[in-house]
């Protein structure tokens, strides 16, 4: 299998990681894969906000978070989860991209999510852990849409598209099993 395959065939999605920090050769080489990702038309209207693990905006994010899902709960099962989560929405990694597009562009969500693509393999390819995370969705579009958009510096005309934490791995995953018969019809 050629690496990239193997890259592919690895990576899963990491919910525990370390407080090794990135260097920022590595911040450099996951926002450089993510912005080689093509774009419809090569309008390359995805951005991408890097954020510090350390950056209270994100810890703002995560209390917005569990109030929005809080308030959406159906039960009182569902609500004591909520409470009872221990983690953030971002495992406590050490670096979180929020990737935002332009709202009004057609393929905007599509693009955001090969950039994101991208940047998941880059990381396992570095032999760091990663995790797409679209769960603050909700709040991204909610009430402090615009707040949370200018702390996160989307340029004008964006809005949230999704995000991804990246970090050292502190748990492994195996890769999620694939059902050919389900998934695939040859015609
Ligand atoms: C668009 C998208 C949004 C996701 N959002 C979240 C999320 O908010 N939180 C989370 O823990 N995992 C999230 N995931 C990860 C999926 O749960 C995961 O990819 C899936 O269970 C398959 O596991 P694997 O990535 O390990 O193969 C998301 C994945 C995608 C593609």
């Amino acid at each position: 299998m050629n690496e990239v395959l193997k890259t592919i065939s690895q990576r899963s999605s990491i919910r525990a990681y370390t407080a090794k920090k990135l260097t920022d050769a590595e911040i450099k080489a996951l926002i450089t894969a993510g912005l080689q990702a093509p774009t419809a038309r090569n309008m390359q209207e995805v951005h991408i906000s890097v954020i510090d693990g350390d950056n209270p905006i994100l810890k703002e994010i995560d209390t917005q978070c569990k109030l929005t899902m809080l308030k959406a709960a159906p039960d009182d099962e569902t609500k004591a989860k909520i409470e009872s989560n221990p983690n953030n929405f971002y495992y406590n990694a050490p670096t979180v991209l929020i990737l935002s597009a332009d709202k009004d562009f057609k393929w905007s969500k599509l693009d955001a999510g090969i950039t994101v693509q991208n940047i998941a393999l880059a990381a396992q390819s570095m032999k760091l852990g990663s995790l797409i995370i679209g769960i603050i969705d909700d709040v991204m579009r909610g009430e402090k849409k615009d707040y949370f958009a200018k702390l996160l510096k989307f340029p004008d005309d964006h809005e949230f598209a999704i995000a991804v934490a990246v970090g050292h791995r502190a748990t492994e995953k195996e890769p999620h099993e694939i059902d050919f018969d389900k998934s695939v019809s040859f015609i």
